[in-house]
């Protein structure tokens, strides 16, 4: 594919991007060439000493980029789960003091090493099940300490990961139970204290706020984001994941790159959005864990948005960072053609962390990550078989994965 100065939109999304018969050349960890194979005798690429990988039958792609996980936590959360089977809501068990709250009691509990072992072995898995780059959200600390502590086990990861990680601040995530009645002075504490220590070391890329009901209100997503503008951080925010709150609207004003959940979009949001380069990041595993609406993936390509899909990974409301799985969801549930969400798993997911120079997309120049099929009959076959790991060989710098 050429190099895109924008995210893939509206009917792009949908363009041929598939080469049939094809080869790639990668050289020092990079794309160096590819094209048809009745063309490589021209090309003198083939007269090279390296290993050649045979690929026939099998499909090659870009890895995917997820850019929207919170990877980093102490524990799972299977007893909500069963407790959404007996009827309660998400929002029911948030307002108990489960959910967020649950996994920062959690977090606040366990050490630095836990916490960077645990989330080293899931990225390790979510490599193997091909995400070539990544976004790490803090916000199961909540205190200054545990924000901070969250965000250096990012900070490890990155030194250790073979893939690019993004850190994002989110310290807005939930309202810890002893400011549910005074906000002012949580947003004291994060404008105050947080950002500052944040910005110094270094620690986040973005920052994000949980702007929803029973969470945070446009005018609160509002403060924070301004005052981490002073800092350079740009937002990436939760928005419209339990109903028509503002959040895309606030997020568009603040110049996010993405505003993403977006289970609730009327008219309005598709507008606001459509006079902006906020991408709307749709994260479908959600939906389909906790059993609410999907977002309206066709009205916003209809308007010719740009849609990008991540996993949300995370203990509460999508316990998975399969993006394969996403695929077959964004196809099943929200109509996405197969290669409208293939687009939207891997350049847009590049575009909303600003790797798109990077990676992405099989274009030249770009780091070779990218993952090879077993024998499959087409593209398509991939989010069709829902179940099925149909990835044989993940490539990471040119080199083949095998942790
Ligand atoms: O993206 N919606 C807010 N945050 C997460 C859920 C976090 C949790 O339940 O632990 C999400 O779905
Ligand atoms: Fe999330």
């Amino acid at each position: 594919m050429p190099q895109q100065e924008k995210p893939l939109a509206g009917k792009d999304l949908a363009m041929n991007s598939i080469i049939e018969n094809a080869w790639l050349y990668c050289e020092a960890g990079k794309i160096k060439a590819f094209g048809k194979m009745e063309m490589l005798a021209e090309t003198g690429y083939q007269n090279h000493n390296g290993e050649i990988i045979d690929a026939i039958g099998r499909v090659v792609l870009p890895s995917f980029v997820d850019s929207h996980t919170h990877l980093v936590f102490a524990k799972s959360r299977e007893e909500e789960f069963v407790h959404r089977i007996k009827g309660m809501s998400y929002e029911e068990i948030s307002n108990l003091g489960g959910g967020i709250l649950n996994s920062a009691r959690r977090l606040q509990e366990a050490n630095e090493d836990e916490l960077f072992e645990s989330a080293h072995t899931r990225l390790m898995q979510c490599i193997r099940w091909g995400t070539g780059a990544i976004e790490i959200k803090s916000g199961y600390g909540l205190t200054v300490s545990d924000e901070l502590k969250m965000l250096r086990v990012v900070r490890r990861l990155k030194e250790v990961s073979p893939i690019a990680i993004k850190a994002t601040f989110l310290g807005a995530h939930a309202f810890p139970m002893e400011y549910k009645e005074n906000h002012d002075d949580y947003l004291k504490l994060i404008i105050d204290e947080m950002l500052p220590k944040v910005a110094v070391d270094r620690l986040a890329d973005y920052v994000d706020v949980f702007c929803d009901r029973g969470f945070f209100s446009p005018e609160e997503t509002e403060m924070i984001l301004k005052a981490a503008a002073k800092y350079g951080l740009k937002p990436k925010i939760h928005a419209n994941e339990l109903g028509l709150t503002g959040g895309v609207q606030v997020g568009v004003k603040c110049n996010a790159i993405s505003v993403d959940h977006l289970e609730h979009t009327s008219d309005a949001e598709i507008e606001s959005l459509k006079n902006s380069n906020t991408i709307p990041t749709l994260l479908p595993s959600t939906a389909f864990f906790l059993g609410i609406p999907y977002p309206d993936a066709r009205s916003m390509i209809a308007a010719n948005l740009p849609v990008c899909l991540a996993s949300d990974y995370n203990p509460g409301s999508s316990p998975s960072g399969r993006m394969a799985f996403v695929w077959s969801l964004a196809c099943l549930r929200m109509k996405m053609l197969p290669i409208e969400a293939f687009h939207a798993l891997t350049i847009n997911g590049a575009f909303a962390l600003e790797l798109q120079n990077e990676l992405g997309s099989i274009s030249e120049g770009k780091l070779a990550n990218l993952i090879i099929t077993k024998p499959i009959p087409s593209l398509d076959y991939i989010p069709y078989h829902f179940s099925e790991d149909v990835f044989e060989k993940i490539i990471m710098d040119g080199k083949p994965f095998n942790r």
